[in-house]
């Protein structure tokens, strides 16, 4: 049967099992090789980046010597999900982009959308982001709650069953809780969808996610089955098969 976020769940994923030390930079370096690879093909790279704390340092890893490998001034970055709160908070998932990676590499900033997910009407924020979002992200870059969440998109919320809308603003169960996310029609369209997680509490819903039976509805980040993933060893500790 085909899934209706046109996924292609049958399609395994590509998997990369790190020690935890060696995680950030294997992921920044293929991070780096799509941007480039996004650029020689077609001039420009979109890239829609994760919030949360597993992100970081991959993108602290990509403005050291990586950085020279990507033409930033072709690069757009976009946001898969964004609390509601100001830019500058600590709980920005946009001042943390801009700390790690953004503020550190020549790109324009004209070229960085963040989602404004601060605004009183936040409904009004997603379809402007909408309005912003390209047609097909050429990399899309996810995280993971031990819940099986990815960007906003938690499990059984209504926001899984959308396939209109591209952006929606939700109240999720994970502080701040008011955000706004992509859509699971966002993810299916990606060129690319590459998800970074660690840590043992990341194992179960990684499992779920890649052998389980196919609910993404229940573990969204089964959106994401076909895309690239990068484990550490505790998050693939609870994997079906030797893999490494
Ligand atoms: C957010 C997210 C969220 C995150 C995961 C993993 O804004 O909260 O984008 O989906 O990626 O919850 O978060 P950690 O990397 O902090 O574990």
């Amino acid at each position: 049967m085909p899934d209706a976020a046109g996924t292609g769940h049958r399609a395994a994923p590509r998997l990369f099992v790190h020690e935890p030390d060696a995680l950030a930079g294997a992921a920044a370096r293929w991070l780096a090789e799509a941007l480039a690879r996004a650029i020689a093909e077609g001039g420009r790279a979109t890239i829609a980046l994760a919030g949360g704390t597993t992100p970081r340092p991959v993108y602290e890893a990509l403005t050291g010597q990586l950085a020279a490998r990507v033409a930033w001034d072709r690069v757009h970055v976009y946001f898969g999900d964004e609390r509601a709160v100001a830019p500058d908070d600590p709980a920005s998932n946009y001042r943390m982009a801009r700390e790690t990676l953004l503020d550190r590499v020549p790109i324009p900033p004209a070229q960085v959308h963040r989602m404004e997910a601060e605004r009183a009407d936040r409904a009004a924020a997603a379809d402007a982001y909408a309005g912003l979002l390209p047609g097909r992200l050429e990399v899309l870059v996810l995280g993971m709650g031990p819940d099986g969440h990815t960007v906003s998109l938690f499990p059984r919320s209504t926001a899984m069953d959308e396939q209109e809308r591209r952006v929606l603003p939700v109240i999720g169960p994970k502080a701040p809780a008011a955000r706004l996310t992509i859509t699971p029609p966002v993810i299916a369209a990606a060129r690319e969808v590459v998800v970074i997680a660690a840590g043992a509490d990341k194992a179960a819903a990684a499992a779920r996610a890649i052998d389980g039976v196919w609910a993404p509805r229940d573990v969204p980040i089964q959106l994401a089955r076909r895309g690239t993933w990068f484990l550490d060893r505790a998050a693939a500790a609870a994997l079906g098969s030797p893999r490494g």
